[in-house]
């Protein structure tokens, strides 16, 4: 199949050589200049939703910022969520857009592809995340997870935080890669944590950069790793993710190579891992805060009358299904989402030159008190049909994105998000002082800095 374009380096800090505009080529749209080598990318790390409401009361629905080393636009409204994940006149590169921040430890990943090779390489993925897969999948997590959460209460000190990162880890490490010795699930872990922790790193030059360095052996170490198991993936019949994309054959006769098979792994496993645990962590402590919604959720998941989740029953557990679209509305894990134009376009009466970075915020829209009611307020319930506030504008709720590359994995968190909620709900009373407020860290994605304590008390 065709390659995804190979990207040049900068020897300075390692970012990628994307052609850029000149600064002046934004000038006549309002925004900040170029103040510190990372322009405005740390005061959105420390507080993205003060950046983003700060500059809308500012400049309103389009501004220029400074990205580290380039002038770019930030985008601030529902309309413009629309034009940039709709992207009906092909105008965005999402290759382009996430290369400066994922480009070398995540390269090649779905969501770094564009046009006819992300459709292609997209339509081949699709089967294995179909109903018939999903329900495979389902059925080899949940026992593992009404094991661990079980134990949850007995530990002293429980941090909901790293325990339910774990636990995802190691489901991950199942389902999608089929691991069963445990010797290679932690070490595939500690590998895979340490591509992630580098994907944050701010220089990315190997040698100056050892955060970055690490993170590119270990990538390095798991692509040997699963480039040695395609071929019993292969001839095998396993049902987790890796052995059915290495059997999948499209009808006009396309399958994967083996390295775009351990591209979309890598990348599959930090789309998955980190999204889903960061909103498991959201609701956890939300029901903490808010135990009538905590008792109205255990009362929905009593009626399954068991712990481990079936397929069947996804559908007969509606609020738990509120209460995550609200967690992802007020802490969505990817605050930002990425692009490059390609071409000359306009939005909000403003033209914007080809080669320049923009961004939408999911994090401004789910705020924005224009789409939402009380926008600050805990209140899943304005996702039921009653009341269907997400319905207002269908772009100002993106957790998962939009158009194209729409989150592929939507059905297969939700999916585990009930399977985790089902048992420890049934279980555990989840309970916090009545005065803590989590610290959280929103960017660049949204997770608890003291890790969440909390005490679980036997149902
Ligand atoms: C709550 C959990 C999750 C959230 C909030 C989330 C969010 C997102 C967002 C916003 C995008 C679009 C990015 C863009 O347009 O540039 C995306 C893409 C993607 N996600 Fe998720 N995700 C989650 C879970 C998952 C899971 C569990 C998987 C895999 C099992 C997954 C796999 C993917 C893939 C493959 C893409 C790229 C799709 C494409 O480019 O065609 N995600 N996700």
């Amino acid at each position: 199949m065709t390659a995804a374009p190979r990207t040049r380096y900068s020897s300075f800090l390692g970012y990628p050589r994307l052609p850029s505009v000149p600064y002046g080529a934004l000038r006549h749209i309002p925004g900040t200049g170029r103040g510190l080598i990372v322009g405005d990318a740390l005061a959105f790390v420390a507080d993205p939703l003060k950046f983003v409401r700060d500059r809308h009361a500012a400049f309103g629905p389009i501004s220029r910022t400074y990205f580290p080393f380039e002038a770019g636009v930030v985008l601030l409204s529902a309309d413009g969520n629309e034009f940039v994940l709709r992207d009906r006149a092909q105008n965005f590169s999402a290759h382009l857009g996430w290369e400066p921040l994922l480009g070398r430890l995540f390269r090649r990943g779905l969501m770094l592809r564009d046009g006819d090779d992300h459709r292609l390489q997209r339509r081949l993925m699709q089967p294995a995340f179909r109903k018939e897969a999903l329900a495979g999948y389902l059925e080899r997590m949940t026992p593992r997870i009404v094991r661990e959460t079980a134990r949850w209460g007995q530990r002293p000190g429980f941090r909901f935080y790293p325990a339910i990162k774990r636990l995802t880890l190691d489901i991950a490490a199942d389902v999608f890669l089929g691991l069963e010795l445990q010797s290679e699930v932690d070490q595939v872990n500690r590998d895979f944590a340490t591509v992630v922790e580098a994907s944050l790193a701010l220089v990315r030059v190997p040698v100056l950069g050892r955060k970055y360095a690490r993170g590119l052996e270990a990538r390095s170490r798991l692509e040997r790793f699963l480039a040695a198991r395609i071929p019993e993936r292969r001839n095998g019949n396993g049902s987790d993710l890796f052995s059915q994309m290495c059997r999948t054959v499209s009808e006009s006769g396309e399958r994967y190579s083996d390295e775009e098979i351990v591209d979309h792994l890598i990348f599959l496993m930090m789309a998955a891992h980190d999204t889903t645990t960061s909103a498991l962590t959201t609701i956890a402590y939300a029901l903490a805060r808010q135990p009538q919604w905590q008792e109205r959720l255990r009362e929905t998941v009593q009626e399954l009358d068991r712990l481990e989740v079936q397929p069947d029953d996804l559908s007969r557990l509606e609020p738990v299904e509120w209460v995550l679209h609200e967690a992802l509305r007020l802490y969505p894990p990817l605050p930002a989402i990425a692009r490059r134009t390609v071409r000359d376009c306009e939005i909000h009466g403003f033209s914007i030159p080809a080669n320049v970075a923009v961004s939408v915020y999911p994090i401004f829209t789910h705020h924005d008190p224009q789409w939402w009611t009380e926008p600050e307020r805990f209140d899943p319930e304005r996702f039921s049909p009653a009341r269907g506030e997400d319905r207002r504008h269908g772009f100002a709720w993106v957790p998962f994105g939009g158009g194209a590359h729409m989150c592929l994995g939507m059905h297969f968190a939700e999916m585990q998000v009930k399977a985790v909620l089902v048992p420890l709900l049934r279980q555990w009373r989840l309970g916090i002082p009545a005065d803590y407020r989590v610290p959280y860290q929103l960017a660049p994605i949204a997770k608890p800095r003291d890790g969440l304590p909390m005490s679980l008390q036997a149902v």
